[in-house]
């Protein structure tokens, strides 16, 4: 944990965060940064919390000393976000300072008795609650719910212009020594960019429609910093992570960019044999193809890719009557998680019966994506090379509709 200086009076605490599985599911292979904000006025509040603190409390000690902060002094902790990555820190602040008086919202009263059994000295905010600070230091809150979970608020500083959101404006990525957007390179900027992605398309995705809801609600305040639970702080450009997210909201419903995520599985090879003519069909197009294999690749990995995505290509044989099981299971995935609208071609092969089409279209009809479909390629075992150019023809118009649809955004 280190402790930096985001702004006169308002100090960060980030942890990075490595080898783990984010809520237990999700892999970082990059990495994650957890942030916390220590704000300074004539009483002192800390913003959220940081788990995978090591040595807590020695540790938080020892970096509130850096920027003269005594412990016992903090007076709020304010509670934007119930998910343990953030409040689960509670626990080990009692261990320096017992009494202190949470700020938090509505929704958050029930969830911080069934977490923490705290019921007492809870201050509840809401839209347009203030709280003074002193030294001209006022914190006002706004609702954002469902960014991520229902009861979550964002906190600003009116004197400095510092919008602490939480989990809005986060992305994933370990933060080296630079940590603000004026100290990194435009190669790390895209770094973090692609981290956003990431932390978005696994995170966020489903609550698209409050999130484009809470941007908009930003939008109205003076915002000169944005301080996001995770990832890096924008200081110089916050509207750079402003209008990527309204972009990766806009995601949702599509259509989103030239690119194809092809999604692969193969028992014995001989569907694999239609990838390379699927990929080499749509790059000639100037498609931008996102390969993934499955089960091989992570779950991360091709949602990331899939959610920039307006088509998919899907590369399935059919096991025991039905869909080759871990495609049922990553095409759920992004069912569920609201990957609306997409253009989609399938192709595969079938032994003794078919059936994985059949699955198919019965848990589309179930869940309800809103996928449009190309007409299928199904082969009895190998593919002909009839099968495989038709495989490159079906790819090809599926290149030439996503174009179209495409450049039709906004008109
Ligand atoms: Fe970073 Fe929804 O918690």
């Amino acid at each position: 944990m280190n402790v930096t200086t985001v702004i006169d009076g308002i100090y960060r605490l980030s942890a990075n965060m490595e080898e783990i599985l984010f809520e237990g599911l999700w892999p970082v292979p990059n990495g994650v940064a957890m942030n916390s904000y220590i704000v300074k006025g004539e009483k002192t509040a800390i913003v959220d919390g940081v788990c995978g603190w090591d040595g807590v409390p020695e540790t938080l000690f020892a970096q509130l000393e850096k920027i003269n902060v005594d412990p016992e002094s903090i007076d709020y902790v304010i509670v934007n976000h119930m998910e343990p990555d953030h409040s689960g820190w509670i626990e080990d602040f009692r261990k320096i300072r017992p009494d202190f008086t949470i700020v938090t919202s509505k929704k958050a009263v029930p969830l911080m008795e069934a977490y923490f059994d705290i019921t007492d000295d809870i201050m509840v905010v809401g839209d347009g609650d203030t709280l003074d600070l002193g030294d001209g230091r006022v914190l006002a809150f706004a609702e954002i719910p469902n960014v991520h979970w229902p009861e979550t608020i964002a906190t600003f500083d009116t004197k400095s212009g510092t919008l602490m959101p939480c989990d809005a404006f986060g992305s994933f990525g370990s933060i080296g020594e630079a940590m603000y957007d004026d100290e990194l390179t435009p190669e790390q900027i895209d770094f973090y960019e692609q981290e956003a992605i990431r932390y978005y398309s696994n995170i966020v995705a489903a609550f698209s429609v409050p999130t484009a809801k809470a941007i908009s609600k930003a939008s109205t305040l003076p915002i000169k910093i944005i301080a996001p639970g995770h990832g890096i702080v924008w200081r110089k450009d916050p509207m750079k992570i402003v209008n990527d997210y309204i972009r990766y909201a806009s995601y949702q419903k599509g259509p989103c960019e030239n690119e194809v995520t092809v999604i692969w599985g193969s028992m014995y090879g001989m569907t694999e044999q239609g990838v390379r003519p699927a990929i080499d069909a749509l790059e000639s197009e100037g498609i931008i193809v996102h390969e993934h294999r499955v089960p091989e690749d992570s779950w991360g990995d091709i949602l990331t890719s899939a959610w920039s995505s307006t088509g998919l290509v899907l590369g399935m044989p059919t096991y025991e009557y039905k869909m080759f099981p871990p495609m049922l299971n990553i095409l759920e995935e992004l069912a569920r998680k609201r990957f609306l609208n997409r253009k989609v071609f399938r192709f595969g092969s079938y032994s003794w019966s078919g059936g994985a089409q059949k699955d198919l279209d019965e848990m589309v009809a179930r869940l309800k994506p809103g996928w449009e479909f190309l007409e299928p390629v199904e082969f009895k075992g190998k593919p002909s090379q009839e099968e495989l150019d038709t495989i490159a023809a079906r790819c090809k118009e599926l290149a030439v509709q996503i174009k179209e649809a495409v450049a039709s955004k906004g008109k």
